[in-house]
């Protein structure tokens, strides 16, 4: 496999997800994206900003430091910041010195559906794109689910991994997917798309079958349409009318991948639920949220040892040829390397 694709950047001008939106409180978060320390932090109103996470007067990180209004403080001599990255007071400033004249990079960032989403690139270009948002998050006839991956991998891995639907071998225990086809591929410049037929062990039409979730004897092996598409730089996957998945990337580095996977459970069938009281499906929604965990998780520690295991076999081995069967991927890698600026090599078919 090419040393391109498994080193490749990213293209900074998109939304990325760098938190959960209850993940930031009080204390200011210090994430990694692509390379950059970044600090969020969240204002007397709750308001969301994101500075570099480097304080100018000592290079340490304002991560460690605390919000005074709508400023961030440094933790090591009391510096502080407006949301703007300028210094705005020093405590110990003399009265004939003036403020330093230091300014640290301010990123667009917002709060939508549930997570913080942050642009690194061309602050002037943040508003041409808009971010994937997951819509399910409050609506009130998805039952959420969230697992965090953390993977030591290049963030190629984990497109391909979640592109390439033959691997429900792996997960045969779980019971998750099987027998997939791959039926159809559709690409443009900013995504693929890949339409498989499948079979689902669950059908979600009468309101015991959520108890599928937990008990294997209920499931069903049943014919559905599976799509999954590669929406740079995220991914989303619908299989039949039942369930919805999202994983939203946060690429740290070359060697190094966070995401969010978020799998939704539809209570579109239940036509009578949606009968009920708004604050009634509220409490169902909220009290459920979470249904899919184990199955979520293990479904992530799996696909994530296979992961590392093919970036540190490519370390090991850089030129060490392997074998791809999946048309898809082809698709997938030529977009990875098409928004990376780079272009798909012999190697990479
Ligand atoms: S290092 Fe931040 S105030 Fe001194
Ligand atoms: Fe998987």
């Amino acid at each position: 496999m090419s040393r391109a694709l498994r080193s490749c950047g990213i293209d900074l001008n998109h939304w990325y997800v760098v938190a959960r939106s209850s993940e930031l409180k009080e204390q200011p978060l210090g994430v990694v994206l692509w390379h950059q320390p970044i600090v969020i932090y969240r204002d007397c109103d709750a308001k969301i900003h994101a500075l570099e996470d480097r304080c100018p007067h000592r290079l340490v990180k304002l991560s460690h430091g605390r919000v005074i209004g709508d400023r961030l403080e440094c933790a090591y001599h009391g510096w502080r910041f407006s949301f703007a990255g300028e210094c705005v007071e020093v405590p110990y400033l003399e009265a004939k010195q003036k403020l330093p004249n230091c300014r640290i990079r301010a990123l667009p960032v917002q709060e939508l559906d549930g997570f913080i989403w942050l642009f690194p690139g061309d602050t002037r270009l943040a508003h041409l794109q808009f971010p994937l948002g997951v819509p399910e998050w409050e609506h009130l006839n998805y039952i959420g689910t969230v697992s965090v991956i953390n993977c030591a991998a290049h963030y190629s891995y984990l497109i391909e991994n979640l592109m390439d639907m033959y691997h429900g071998h792996l997960h045969n225990h779980y019971q998750a997917w099987t027998g997939a086809v791959l039926k159809e591929i559709c690409e443009d410049t900013h995504r693929v798309d890949a339409l498989y037929q499948a079979e689902s062990y669950y059908r979600i039409d009468k309101i015991w079958s959520i108890s599928q979730l937990f008990f294997p004897t209920l499931r069903r092996l049943h014919s559905e349409p599976l799509k999954v598409s590669y929406i740079y730089p995220h991914w989303v996957s619908t299989l039949g009318e039942d369930f919805k998945i999202y994983c939203l990337l946060c690429p740290v580095n070359q060697l190094a991948t966070k995401a969010y996977l978020v799998h939704f459970t539809s209570l579109n069938a239940f036509k009578r639920l949606h009968k009920l009281p708004v604050a009634f499906r509220q409490f169902v929604k909220n009290s459920l949220f979470g249904s899919a965990q184990k199955l979520l998780d293990g479904l992530v520690s799996q696909d994530v040892q296979m992961i590392e295991e093919e970036q540190q076999a490519h370390l090991d081995c850089p030129e060490q040829q392997s074998y791809e069967l999946n048309r898809a991927l082809v698709s997938v890698r030529r977009l990875i390397l098409n928004q990376a600026g780079r272009e798909l090599d012999k190697n990479d078919t």
